[in-house]
């Protein structure tokens, strides 16, 4: 798979646990299980284009750079709501609010990437450049996976105050140099 085929399978991934998470009931165990993989999910993706598509947007498309900035802002959002989430029980109000504004902004980053972002990558790049940046990227969730026990997805489990996002940008290994 290229990078951009990996994306887009991460982007339905995370579409899916999304809609669990709305169907599930609030305030109950059930979200709380679906966020840890959706965190783990999210973030990897995160790293995965801040590594690899948006220096690509950069060096590579016209305007690249007000895309780029435009598109890790969205990150750096999506990151703050992930930690608010991940701190709180699902009990709390602010779950919900947070929930949402992770949903819906998080829905309208991905939209805007499939329909503008990774069409221009991929007239911009050659075939052979997105096959190898998918490489790169299965590689590194291969070795994050090794990396990562269990217990790190499972709240329940998870060493006192650990920030499951911190835990896994930490491990996130992607990052070869892009020309
Ligand atoms: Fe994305």
């Amino acid at each position: 798979m290229d990078l951009l085929d990996v994306l887009v399978d991460d982007h339905r991934e995370i579409e899916r646990l999304f809609t669990a998470l709305e169907n599930a009931p609030p305030a109950g165990p059930r979200r709380r299980r679906l966020l840890a993989p959706l965190i783990v999910g999210l973030v990897g993706h995160l790293v995965a284009e801040e590594d690899l598509l948006y220096p690509a947007v950069r060096r590579r498309l016209a305007g690249g750079n007000r895309d780029a900035d435009h598109g890790l802002g969205a990150h750096v959002l999506a990151e703050e709501l992930m930690r608010g989430l991940d701190h709180r029980d699902t009990a709390d109000p602010e779950f919900d609010v947070l929930l949402g504004r992770l949903i819906a902004q998080t829905r309208n980053h991905m939209r805007e990437e499939e329909q503008d972002v990774f069409p221009r990558v991929r007239a911009a790049c050659t075939g052979a450049d997105l096959r190898h940046w998918g490489e790169v990227v299965a590689a590194a969730r291969r070795a994050q996976r090794r990396v990562h026990p269990a217990r790190v997805v499972d709240p329940a489990a998870r060493l006192g105050a650990a920030d499951l996002v911190d835990l896994l940008r930490a491990t996130a290994t992607v990052r070869p140099a892009v020309t």
